[in-house]
This record gives C-alpha cells, sequence and structure tokens, in this order.
C-alpha cells in the first residue's frame, strides 16, 4: 500500500519551474487531505460570521471555495480571473523575496499547496493551503484589494533599491496577514493569518491582550511581532483605500523616513498611536513572552 503523504513531502520530488511554482497535482491528495480540508474550512465558517468583514464572508461564497474538498487552482484561478485578473499558482514553500513580489505584481498569488498534518490543526509556521487559499485567496476577488496587491508586488522592487525591505515586510504582516479594519457594524477581520487561524479570530477581536491600534505606514513600518504566536499589536483600518495608497503615491519619501531605523518593541504602545484598545498583555505576560 502507498503511504500516504501528510505534509509538505509530498511535493519533495516535484520539479520546481523557473518562477518557482509546481504543478499542484491536484488528482493526488488523498480522501484523507480532502476531508481535513473540509473540517478546517466548516470550523472556521462557523465562527467568521459577525468576525471577518463582509467582502471576505462574501468572497468565499463568490468564488464557491466551499464546493467540497481541497480546491483545485486551475478551476479555482479560472472564477478568479473573471473578477479581478488574479490566479492562484502552486509552490511547494516560502517563495524567495524577489519571486514573491513579482507573482504578485502580475497578479498570480503563489499558495502552499500542502496541506497542513492532523498534528497541526490548530497552529503552523510555514503557510499551508488551508493559510493560503482560505486566508487570502477570497479578498483577491475583491476589485479593491486586488488592486493593492499588486500594487505591494510592484512596490517590492523600489522598496529593495532603498534597502527598505525589512519595513516592507512588516507593513504586510499587519495588513494582509493581521490586518483588522473598523466598519459600521464594528470591528472586523481582513488579515489572512487572523482568517485561517480558529483560535487568533476570537483572540484578535475578544481578548482584552492585545492592542488595536489606528493604523499608521510610517509606524507599522517600524513594528517587529512574533512569528511563532498570536500578535500582541493589530493595526486598524477605516477603508480599504487606506491600501490602495500603494497604488498611488510615491513611497520613496516613506522608505527614506524608516529604512535602517530600529523596530519598536513588539506589544509597545507610543505616546503618538491612536488607542482604539490598549491591551492588557496579560496572554504574553502568563507565558513569559512580554
Ligand atoms: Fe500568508
Amino acid at each position: 500500500m502507498q503511504e500516504i503523504q501528510t505534509s509538505k513531502n509530498r511535493y519533495a520530488e516535484v520539479p520546481k519551474h523557473a518562477d518557482y511554482t509546481i504543478d499542484q497535482q491536484w488528482e493526488t491528495y488523498s480522501a484523507e487531505e480532502h476531508d481535513r480540508w473540509d473540517r478546517l474550512m466548516a470550523r472556521q465558517k462557523a465562527i467568521l460570521p459577525g468576525r471577518a468583514c463582509d467582502e471576505y464572508i462574501k468572497a468565499v461564497d463568490t468564488l464557491e471555495l466551499s464546493e467540497g474538498g481541497i480546491p483545485d487552482f486551475e478551476k479555482l484561478s479560472a472564477k478568479l480571473k473573471k473578477l479581478t485578473g488574479w490566479e492562484v499558482v502552486a509552490v511547494a514553500d516560502l517563495v524567495p523575496g524577489e519571486y514573491f513580489f513579482e507573482h504578485l505584481a502580475n497578479r498570480r498569488f503563489p499558495a502552499g499547496a500542502f496541506i497542513r498534518p492532523e498534528s497541526e490543526m490548530d497552529y503552523l509556521e510555514e503557510p499551508d493551503i488551508f493559510h493560503d487559499v482560505f486566508g487570502h485567496v477570497p479578498l483577491l476577488s475583491d476589485p479593491r484589494f486586488a488592486d493593492f496587491m499588486q500594487a505591494y508586488g510592484a512596490q517590492g522592487v523600489e522598496a529593495r533599491r532603498r534597502g527598505a525591505l525589512p519595513n516592507l515586510g512588516k507593513y504586510y504582516w499587519f495588513t494582509a496577514e493581521f490586518g483588522l479594519i473598523n466598519t459600521p457594524e464594528g470591528r472586523r477581520i481582513y488579515g489572512a493569518g487572523i482568517l485561517s487561524s480558529m483560535g487568533e479570530t476570537q483572540f484578535a477581536l475578544e481578548n482584552p491582550s492585545p492592542n488595536h491600534l489606528k493604523f499608521d505606514i510610517r509606524r507599522v513600518m517600524r513594528q517587529d511581532y512574533f512569528i511563532d504566536d498570536y500578535q500582541p499589536t493589530y493595526f486598524v483600518i477605516n477603508d480599504f483605500d487606506e491600501l490602495l495608497d500603494f497604488a498611488h503615491k510615491d513611497f520613496g519619501p516613506i522608505y527614506d523616513d524608516v529604512a535602517g531605523k530600529p523596530f519598536y518593541d513588539i506589544g509597545e504602545v507610543l505616546d503618538t498611536d491612536h488607542v482604539y484598545q490598549r491591551g492588557t498583555l496579560d496572554y504574553f505576560k502568563r507565558k513569559g513572552k512580554l
């Protein structure tokens, strides 16, 4: 009997194309892997209403992410292409920066094709297909978010030239990965890192530990973070249009302001911050992390 491959090693022998992509080989996913996707998605969909932003909730339905089993990138890309011109391409692991930017700038979203093992249903450090496709892909069908992600990719080139890539990385972290947005109905989630995590979906909005600070680009670009735990600080935008600055503004002066400057401590709140929620940080103090 063939051994069932349950993690990223399923692509160990699959050759990488020059742009770092691989063939998803959708037909090779096992019934267990499809079932794991279904369970991850069902439990996440159950807690997202009232927590995820409306654009995201709507997008999951529009794209029919829920038709059952792990999505086939070819079919998903066909739907996405009609809506905003984006497509989803498979990768085996993290894509080096220059390739990542290049893909985004050309409306290709590189998505990890392996699914997390059963032992890591709640937490994993490397982006798998559930994080990338359930978390990131839906909002690519929203015209404004679609433009933002492309503009972000295009910014990579200029940020590198100015020595500001670490700062641009922080920006991505606190928007596309861990962003919150104020809406008339209350604060909501749009960041993929939260939307694909059952624990953090509840933690980010309902736990008194994290700070909720008003989004400010220079501030965000200098904020350090944990990669192995929930976030002590979330930045909150008021409208997706704020993200579109990337498409319309010259960021040169901003990179000059932030590049090479020290990062703010994790969890730090500055006198100049506009604070929506001052976090107790208790969750992190209990764990001895802060
Ligand atoms: Fe991500």
